[in-house]
């Protein structure tokens, strides 16, 4: 964990209100866990980042941000500084992808087939539906593809309640995802992406979330873990059948 110093600015464009925030090992793109998107948005931020690593699609570096109270700021802003007091504790780093630019609208069809088609095979496999035409959450650095904002996958962990035993083969919709145009080849895809997810792999991304955020939405710490990771696994088998 790296102590936050100073906070610098907020991304404006965020629904979540991130900032960028100075730390002794620089600076660091912060999405607080005081965000109206809740704990849960960290808890997906950390999983589904780890996976896309997996099956080697790029994502920011993440580590875990600690913010004193009272940090101080730059932006003076009122609702940033409710936001930041509700955000004492540990929140989510991001490398910050510095000379990266949001994916626009025009490029969205001269994205190379391979690489458009893993971002949708992993999506289907953690139900991201934050990759539409309207918000595609993929920055492009020197023609690489840097993949964002997963804070809204794994749509099970809102209730836990109503997960069933078929709930992880419930299909994926992928009419608005913004490389819809690669679904014919994900049966080919997986063939290949498909033995780098193993189970191991899949308990690693539970684990890289820190007790602190399971604590706070349950009881059992080790039990909400290891359901993630049996969803996921359960999710990964029913592509196998429907893909394999
Ligand atoms: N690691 C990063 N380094 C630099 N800029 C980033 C980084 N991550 C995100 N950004 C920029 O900040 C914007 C908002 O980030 P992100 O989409 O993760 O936030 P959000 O609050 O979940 O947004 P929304 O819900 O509106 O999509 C991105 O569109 C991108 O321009
Ligand atoms: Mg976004």
């Amino acid at each position: 964990m790296i102590l936050a110093e100073r906070v610098l600015r907020r991304e404006r464009s965020g629904s979540s209100s991130p900032v960028v925030v100075r730390t002794s090992r620089g600076e660091r793109f912060v999405k607080l866990r005081g965000a109206a998107q809740g704990i849960t948005a960290l808890i997906a931020e950390l999983i589904v980042a780890e996976l896309a690593e997996t099956v080697r699609l790029a994502v920011p570096a993440r580590e875990l941000v600690d913010v004193a109270p009272a940090i101080e700021s730059d932006d003076l802003n009122d609702e940033l500084r409710d936001l930041l007091d509700a955000s004492v504790g540990v929140n989510v780093g991001f490398a910050m992808l510095d000379g990266a630019r949001d994916l626009k609208v025009t490029e969205y069809e001269s994205v190379p087939l391979d690489a458009a088609a893993p971002i949708l095979w992993l999506d289907t496999l953690v139900q991201n539906l934050d990759r539409s035409r309207a918000n595609p959450n993929i920055m492009v650095r020197r023609g690489e593809y840097w993949l964002i904002d997963h804070g809204a996958a794994l749509p099970f962990q809102h209730n836990w309640s109503s997960v069933r035993e078929d709930s992880a083969q419930r299909p994926y919709d992928t009419g608005r995802h913004v490389f819809a145009w690669a679904a014919p080849v994900l049966a080919t895809v997986h063939e290949t992406l498909a033995p780098l997810m193993t189970r191991d792999r899949i308990r690693d991304a539970a684990h890289s979330v820190p007790d602190e955020f399971l604590a706070q939405v349950s009881d059992d710490v080790t039990r909400r873990r290891a359901m993630y990771a049996t969803f996921l696994w359960k999710r990964l088998q029913w592509m196998h059948a429907t893909l394999g």
